[in-house]
């Protein structure tokens, strides 16, 4: 089976797309990462693709003269690298309606809520503070709300009582690193299944 291309954006630590590649080394998911992005120039992920061959660029939104114009750009570097499959792993940016629709029901996020529970930011804080006794974590596609297009996947983690934000996002953490690589490899089966003709 001819695996499936992915661009993969990000803007911080980079242990989601880290995951990504593990499984494609291992053997694990029929993928190939065809570009990075990152919109951070000291994004952590930046370190871990040095140790990488995975083509990789810095695009920074206050480059460009408005969101439409970079994300011009964006979509050029997806179609250059021919990505099939756009996966936000921390990507801290919303994306507007010039990326979302050159790439209608191709872009997936991975966020740490059980959606449509605790969007935005400090998901994990937020689901302390209102006392949630069950957390996890959601991959879904992406439409322009934030954290809000069709859930795709959710893995479910306990909130202990002495939990932190720290232990609790490591929980769910450990979640994400399965879950997404889990859901990608669900898409690129679909993707590549011969196509019935009446
Ligand atoms: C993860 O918690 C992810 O769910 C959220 O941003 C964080 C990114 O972490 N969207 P990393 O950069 O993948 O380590």
């Amino acid at each position: 089976m001819k695996p499936i291309r992915l661009g993969i954006m990000v803007s911080g630590r980079g242990s989601n797309m880290e995951a990504i590649l593990k499984e494609i080394d291992s053997g694990n998911l029929a993928a190939e990462v065809g570009v990075v992005i990152s919109d951070n120039p000291t994004a952590g992920a930046l370190n871990i693709l040095a140790e990488t061959k995975v083509p990789t660029l810095v695009a920074e939104r206050s480059a460009f003269r408005d969101k439409e114009s970079f994300e011009k750009v964006l979509i050029g570097v997806m179609i250059e690298y021919r990505v099939e499959l756009v996966v936000l792993a921390g990507y801290m940016r919303l994306l507007g309606p010039t990326f979302i629709q050159a790439f209608s029901g191709r872009i997936i996020n991975i966020h740490p809520s059980l959606l449509p529970a605790f969007p935005g930011l400090n998901a994990q804080r937020q689901a302390l503070d209102y006392g949630v006794k069950v957390a996890g974590c959601t991959v879904h596609f992406v439409n322009e709300q934030m954290d809000g297009g069709r859930i795709i996947a959710q893995a479910v983690v306990p909130v202990l009582p002495n939990d932190d934000v720290d232990a609790l996002s490591a929980r769910i953490l450990k979640e994400e690193h399965r879950l997404l690589p889990q859901v990608i490899g669900w898409i690129g089966e679909v993707v590549k299944m011969p196509q019935h003709t009446h």
